[in-house]
Formats: C-alpha cells, structure tokens, sequence
C-alpha cells in the first residue's frame, strides 16, 4: 500500500494508473462501517484508493474540528490489511492553499440547508466541496459512501449529476452494532449509560417505519410521536422527518419511496439514522 502525502505525488501515481480506481473518503477513525465501503470498493474496480481528511470546511463554529479523532498510523494498518492500494493523507494547506473564507466552494441548493443543513448551516457546503476537490485531484472511476449519511450520499449524487462529473456514486447500506446503533466516529463520545440508551434511535425509526407499514399515513404525527419520545428517553432531537428518498423533499399522497431521519444529541454525541422503505 503507498501512502502518498503530497498533491503532486498524487497526480503523478494517477497519471501512471492505467486501472479503474475506486475511491472512499474519509475524515480517518475508521471503523467497521468505513472498512466495508471499502470492501465494497474493491467489487467495482481494480484498485481501492482512499482519503483520509478532517475537512475543517464542514465543523461549524463551537463543533468537534479540533476534538475529532485523528488515528492515522492504525487507520492505515487497518487499511493495508484490506487490501487498500493507495491512502491519499494530505495536509489542510494541499487541500484549501488559500483562507477558507476566499476558498471557492460548491452549494447544492435545497438539499444542503434542509434537515441536518438547518442545525450545521455550514457542513453540506464544505462536504460537497471537498468531495469536489478531492474527485478533481483522484480522478476516480467510482467512489462508495455509505447510506448511512443519507442526506450528504444525495448531495453528492445531485452535484455530480449537476456538474456533469464522470465518477459513478455507490452507496453502502448503515453497518450497524449488534444492538441496531448505526457504527460512526462520534458514538466514542457516548457514555456508558448512553451507549446503552443510544439504540433507542434506531428503535424508533424502526417504529415509525411499522406504522407506515400498516398503513398509517399521518407523518406529521409519526414525526412528533417520535419526536417526543427520544426527548422523553432523554434524547435533545434536532430532528425526526419523514420524506420521499430520492431528494428528501416532503412526500406528497404519490410518494412510494420514502426516508424516514433523525438526528438527536445524547450527551456530547449527535447520532443520526435513517431508514429507507416502499409503500404500495
Ligand atoms: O462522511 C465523511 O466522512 C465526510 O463527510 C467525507 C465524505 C469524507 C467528506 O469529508
């Protein structure tokens, strides 16, 4: 596996790749999740390259910029082992040369301020702007996200759509714990007590998915039962909403195909989740 730090190193190796090349960011503190996007990779192309990047364009101000997890040295252990080609590590000054504030950045409107968007007003700009930078310096053939970040995998999908890019997108389903918590970075933020509570928000997704199974079709109601009742279990809700899967706007009496996401802080930690079902 060659670790490559510098931009020009980067171009230089891609220039000689003659393979499909498979992509996975990252912001590193991999876990299981992260490893099978890239197992998942490695069914589509030839070679697995991946990123490992704190973007610092997408924490808000007050956010874990500074606290998040930096393990390079056993994310790349970890990464060798699978059978990782190439780790692209660069540096905050390769990626943004100039201040953030004058750095150009790429919006996807609508989707960007909508749920997780309203509560971190910055962070969807800075995703979909790295994700552009990094797919412009890699050139990938395909690059995997997982769906568990369900609102950043549209973002992505809509801006490579939009901006004409030549990357196909593949997403992977939420790898979750034994007990239904969906894997993240920032479960390490959760106290014991709150680990043992944090399944409550799949629960509840779940829940909500049932009711419309049996054919309850008042998602308003679904929205703040659920609502309430993380907040009663002492969850801080940001939000719980029920929306068609395809773009996340609301559902109208058409929609087949819906998403139903929360996000909730449980202590220090911000959980989100969500679920994906069709209706007849
Ligand atoms: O999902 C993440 O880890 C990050 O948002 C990503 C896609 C690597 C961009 O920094």
């Amino acid at each position: 596996m060659q670790i490559i730090k510098t931009i020009p190193a980067l171009r230089e190796l891609r220039q000689q790749c003659q393979q499909r090349i498979a992509f996975v960011p990252t912001m590193g503190n991999l876990h299981q999740g992260h490893l099978q996007l890239v197992e998942a990779a490695k069914q589509h192309c030839d070679q697995v390259w991946v990123s490992i990047f704190v973007n610092p364009l997408q924490f808000g101000e007050g956010e874990d910029f500074e606290d998040y997890p930096r393990t390079e040295a056993t994310d790349c252990e970890a990464l060798e082992k699978i059978g990782v080609d190439v780790v692209f590590l660069p540096s905050v000054s390769d990626i943004y040369p100039r201040p953030l504030a004058e750095t150009t950045q790429v919006h996807v409107p609508m989707l960007s301020k909508q749920l997780c968007g309203v509560y971190r007003p910055v962070h969807f700009d800075g995703v979909s702007t790295v994700v552009n930078r990094l797919f412009n310096l890699l050139d990938p053939d395909v690059a995997v996200f997982g769906a568990k970040d369900l609102q950043q995998l549209r973002i992505i999908q809509r801006m490579v759509a939009d901006l004409g890019m030549r990357v196909q997108v593949q997403s992977v389903a939420t790898v979750r714990e034994s007990d239904g918590l969906a894997k993240s970075s920032r479960n390490r933020y959760l106290s014991l007590d709150e680990r043992a509570e944090a399944m409550l928000l799949y629960q509840t997704l779940k829940s909500i998915k049932q009711a419309i199974l049996n054919g309850q079709r008042d998602y308003a109601y679904l929205e703040e039962e659920a609502f309430n009742a993380l907040q009663s279990a002492g969850f801080k809700p940001d939000y719980v909403a029920i929306r068609e899967a395809g773009f996340l706007q609301a559902p109208n009496t058409d929609t087949k195909q819906l998403a139903i996401l929360a996000a909730a802080y449980l202590g220090q930690a911000r959980l989100i989740d969500n679920l994906v079902l069709t209706i007849t």
